[in-house]
């Protein structure tokens, strides 16, 4: 009886008590500060630090990169997984995130995973040849984790939670293992990246042969890791809401838009947070000085200490444009690069960071030899200057075709350096664009483009210019967005209830 009532009268307690019981197993295939090439890793590093926040027994897993190995000297083995396709065994190791803590298992295998280059590809840009195999290991291993026979018997997950098309087969692997424990979801960050690979990999890493169908993992002849992960997890998820709703339609499905429209009851939209320790201009170590809503001036001395790194002309009054960002045809950079010239010619700067594609990095290249003291552009990955550029210059430019979240934008705001954005994905999500009306009610945050065009985008940066020569004007719509509660504690929230659901299924 007491107990009942009690129950009754501290709901939310016994709520976040119960939470301390759910286990999770996060999967992923890169982690900040571990390892990382885009959002997975910053979201990778963030959103179980803020489940663990919240009292929920989250544990990451992640392929032993030679980096991964350097950055956890402290990891210690702890099971023997054998019984696996092609490579036999693997050792498992334990160690703890830095900075936050949060348990991490990596898969130890020097074979698969030890090797000079990036996570994905080889020094020369090109896939690993052995992706299939590295990435069906990390699925498989999850798998068995989440058995009721796991090796590790004292820590058995309730939640199998995969992230993106490298721990895609693990749904799968799990739906045909026998006494199973785990439910599992998987967030979809990117529907471009499907790892696709030829049908005798299905033989090749124990898949059943009847998964090889249209309804499983065939996918146009091909063995989709992706389409595994969107077929056989119990629960789906994707990184906004907006995004939610685009894949289910052809433009931004990538051929997947039926199967995710079939399931359109399980998919669930959680807007990505950030970390907000990371990123804080308030106490960014990267930047000359620190600043925050109250204190913008001192905006200007980052400005200023940025235009000279770069070899820009030093001048607080010059509208300096900003891009941090992979250089593919998601990002729309190519859109930017058709109307810099005529950006330029209205007296701006332009400070880009980044890398990828060619023939983008060409063109951005020879945009900056044509400029010297307009244009810097640095091809390559460079953490400090990320942050140096996100808080030194004026506008950030972000004109993705498509964005299923989108950090950037969200760093931008919280530099006070409002982001010009499309309205697709999590972009829509995050940015609120400036007229009078959002204006007055302190709502603009950025400047949203009408469409992914280059035409649209040059409005939209003129439409930006207008009001950055109006200071009184833009440093509301500066402080509206440093103002916004960015972190993770709603989203997070919103994993928890999703889990919960799940188990109680
Ligand atoms: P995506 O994951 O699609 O690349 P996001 O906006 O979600 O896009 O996340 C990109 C992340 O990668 C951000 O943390 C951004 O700062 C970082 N980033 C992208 N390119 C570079 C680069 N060249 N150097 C440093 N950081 C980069
Ligand atoms: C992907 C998406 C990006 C998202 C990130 C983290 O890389 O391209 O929009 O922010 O994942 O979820």
């Amino acid at each position: 009886m007491l107990a009942s009532l009690q129950t009754v009268l501290i709901t939310p307690r016994i709520i976040i008590k119960s939470l301390s019981f759910v286990r999770i197993l996060f999967v992923t295939s890169e982690a900040y500060p571990l390892i990382k090439t885009g959002g997975l890793a910053d979201v990778s590093g963030s959103l179980p630090a803020a489940l663990r926040g919240l009292g929920a027994d989250i544990r990451i897993l992640i392929p032993g990169y030679q980096q991964v190995i350097d950055k956890l000297p402290d990891a210690r083995p702890v099971a023997h997984i054998d019984n696996l396709p092609l490579i036999g065994a693997v050792t498992l190791m334990l160690a703890e995130m830095p900075d936050t803590g949060v348990p991490v298992y990596i898969i130890h295998c020097p074979s698969l995973y030890q090797r000079a280059g990036g996570p994905y590809l080889d020094a020369s840009g090109r896939d690993w040849e052995d992706n299939p195999l590295r990435f069906g290991i990390l699925s498989r291993v999850a798998a068995i984790l989440s058995c009721r026979n796991s090796p590790l018997s004292d820590w058995i997950p309730d939640i199998l939670h995969c992230n993106d098309w490298q721990s895609g087969l693990a749904p799968a692997y799990l739906h045909y293992m026998p006494d199973t424990h785990a439910r599992s979801m998987i967030s979809l960050h990117n529907l471009a990246f499907q790892g696709c690979y030829p049908a005798h990999w299905v033989e090749r890493l124990w898949l059943p042969t009847e998964s090889y169908q249209m309804h499983g993992l065939e996918y146009h002849h091909q063995l989709s890791f992706l389409k595994a992960g969107i077929y056989y997890a119990d629960s789906i998820t994707t990184v906004s809401p907006t995004y939610a709703r685009e894949i289910q339609t052809s433009q931004y499905g990538f051929g997947l838009e039926g199967l995710l429209a079939s399931r359109a009851h399980e998919i669930h939209g959680i807007l990505n947070g950030i970390e907000t320790q990371e990123w804080n201009p308030a106490t960014d170590p990267y930047l000359v000085t620190q600043y925050d809503d109250r204190h913008l001036d001192n905006k200007n001395a980052v400005k200023n200490a940025l235009q000279s790194q770069l070899g820009l002309s030093v001048n607080t009054e010059t509208p300096l444009l900003g891009v941090v960002s992979r250089l593919t045809h998601q990002k729309g950079l190519d859109m930017f690069l058709s109307v810099a010239e005529t950006v330029l010619q209205q007296g701006c700067q332009i400070a880009l960071l980044g890398g990828g594609e060619a023939v983008l990095e060409q063109g951005f290249k020879a945009l900056a030899l044509l400029y010297p003291n307009q244009v810097s552009v640095n091809i390559g990955y460079n953490e400090p200057l990320s942050h140096q550029i996100m808080a030194g210059v004026d506008i950030f430019i972000m004109p993705s075709r498509f964005e299923p979240c989108g950090l950037n934008q969200m760093y931008g705001l919280r530099y006070g350096t409002p982001p010009v954005v499309t309205p697709t994905g999590g972009l829509a999500d995050s940015v609120v664009d400036t007229n009078a009306e959002t204006l007055r009610n302190g709502t603009a945050t950025g400047f949203v483009m009408d469409a992914p065009a280059p035409g649209a985008l040059l409005s939209s940066i003129e439409h930006a210019l207008a009001y950055y020569r109006n200071q009184k004007s833009w440093r509301k719509i500066q402080r509206n967005g440093m103002r916004l509660d960015l972190g993770w504690a709603h989203s997070a929230q919103a994993y928890i209830a999703l889990y919960q659901q799940l188990m109680g299924q």
